[in-house]
């Protein structure tokens, strides 16, 4: 009797001292350079902390069940380099591929394409980064590092907002033809969404942010640039010396620009030399001829480009101070959350393209193959990532959120994969003739807007019932 007592007492204790250990959230975070390697004919200016390109990643464990969010500074990755990064990183961690979101900061400084830039021998598309063969090579590095700086950590999060995006879908009054050009009653999320992660001493150690609007304004400006997205990060990181990694997401920004455009199409100006006035140029004019390469693309004046990389930054610091202000305030921190993750495809009639007009015209297509889209849901605790692997409009954003049965629903997309359909309108925007719009390869309808949100809808219903 006394012997089994005893043999009992210890196996309780024993119980106890493991699921106490069990039942702690541990997270760690690390940052990877990726820059590439300097083309000699294209120097960079080394004067701008958004010169440099990195890769970040957060890796957390609770209860056996580990995740990992993983972003990275270039304009976009296709379908295959993700199924890479998840075979290394999946396999790494021993997680299924919905325990890992992989985004990236859509910097259109980091471009594989429209910038000579970026066709050198050194650095061919974008997936040959730095000293890594491959972008799955740098985000392993990234998350191996992560895991070795895991510490006792909880979860929390809370929301704000910044007033520096704006609609981009506009008539133009000249033509009366659709354009990409601000419109101030279009459209707009202003929700910056925060997730932070604290040691247990109440410290930061990492942060993942999401907020629509395109990083575009290093568009073909010729230098290496992670836009301000990139500023952000790094403004917030060395707010906190360097011990935190501060990740950026795109929130529903398909039809999301910032409100100023001023300097990076000053510095287009100055590569075409037409007049830089001062005042506001209209941006599409003196785009489109380097984007179709009617223009050489030779050397921005430096003048211009300082003057881009300024705002830029200044953008990143005011957004990364909104940061800072919501991870200030961020309360009910969980250090025992569930680790919960489901994703499939959603499937919709898809659509070929016979000409190539950019906007402002009707398109001409034929029936073609479905078009497929990853969707998901990944439960931390009491929030829930909800993720779409392509660019939806805001309005999908919105009714993802009005569908979700969890308060703390964020919002990510480019992740975890490329879908085929280009931009994904809302039904209501569907038929403006827009770039968005008219190089979708979705047959025009609700199909997608539908099949997203009731998708995310049911993965966050599976996820609450596990609660
Ligand atoms: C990987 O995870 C599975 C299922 O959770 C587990 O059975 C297995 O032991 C794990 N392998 C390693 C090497 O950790
Ligand atoms: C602005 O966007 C709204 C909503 O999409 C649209 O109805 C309106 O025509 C646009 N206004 C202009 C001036 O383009
Ligand atoms: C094209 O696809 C749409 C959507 O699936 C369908 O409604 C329509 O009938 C198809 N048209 C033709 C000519 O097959
Ligand atoms: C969600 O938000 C509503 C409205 O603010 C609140 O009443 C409710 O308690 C919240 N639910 C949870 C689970 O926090
Ligand atoms: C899911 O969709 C992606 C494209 O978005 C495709 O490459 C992938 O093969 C699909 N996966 C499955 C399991 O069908």
């Amino acid at each position: 009797m006394k012997h089994s007592w005893l043999v009992s007492s210890l196996l309780l204790l024993w119980r106890w001292t493991v699921t106490t250990m069990a039942s702690q959230l541990w997270a760690g975070a690390a940052s990877v350079d990726i820059t590439p390697p300097i083309n000699p004919n294209w120097l960079p200016l080394n004067e701008y902390e958004l010169e440099k390109l990195h890769i970040r990643a957060i890796v957390f464990e609770n209860n056996g069940e580990r995740g990992a969010l993983i972003g990275v500074e270039i304009v976009g990755y296709e379908q295959p380099v993700y199924e890479h990064v998840i075979e290394l990183v999946a396999e790494y961690l021993n997680v299924t591929a919905g325990n890992i979101l992989f985004t990236c900061t859509h910097t259109h400084g980091a471009a594989p394409w429209g910038t000579a830039l970026f066709y050198t021998e050194h650095n061919y598309g974008n997936q040959r980064v730095n000293q890594y063969a491959t972008l799955a090579d740098a985000a392993l590095k990234a998350v191996k590092e992560a895991y070795a700086k895991m510490v006792p950590a909880q979860v929390g999060y809370a929301t704000g907002e910044a007033y520096l995006n704006v609609n981009r879908d506009n008539l133009n009054p000249l033509t009366g033809r659709w354009t990409q050009f601000s419109n101030f009653t279009g459209p707009v999320d202003r929700e910056i969404q925060v997730l932070t992660f604290n040691n247990m001493n109440n410290t930061p150690i990492a942060v993942y942010t999401t907020y629509p609007m395109h990083p575009v304004n290093s568009y073909q400006a010729g230098y290496v640039s992670a836009d301000w997205p990139g500023a952000m990060s790094r403004w917030i990181e060395q707010s906190f010396n360097e011990k935190v990694v501060a990740i950026y997401s795109q929130s529903a920004s398909g039809d999301v620009n910032p409100r100023c455009r001023r300097t990076g199409t000053n510095a287009l100006a100055s590569i075409s030399q037409v007049h830089v006035s001062g005042l506001e140029l209209a941006q599409e004019p003196l785009e489109e001829p380097l984007r179709d390469q009617y223009l050489p693309l030779v050397r921005a004046d430096v003048t211009y480009i300082r003057q881009l990389f300024t705002e830029l930054t200044s953008v990143g610091v005011v957004l990364g101070e909104e940061v800072i202000r919501i991870m200030s305030r961020t309360s009910n921190f969980d250090s025992n959350p569930s680790i919960w993750s489901q994703q499939a495809n959603v499937t919709c009639p898809g659509r070929a393209r016979m000409d190539k007009a950019r906007e402002g015209v009707p398109g001409y297509y034929y029936n073609s193959t479905d078009v497929q889209i990853m969707t998901g849901a990944f439960g931390i605790g009491n929030t829930v990532l909800a993720h779409v692997g392509a660019e939806i409009f805001t309005r999908i954003g919105w009714h993802i959120r009005d569908s979700s049965t969890m308060n703390n629903t964020m919002i990510v997309t480019m992740c975890n994969g490329k879908s085929a359909s280009g931009y994904i309108a809302d039904v209501e925007s569907v038929s403006q003739q827009v770039f968005e719009t008219l190089g979708s390869t979705l047959y025009p309808g609700s199909c997608a807007e539908d099949k997203i949100v009731s998708s995310i809808a049911e993965h966050i219903k599976a996820y609450k019932e596990t609660l």
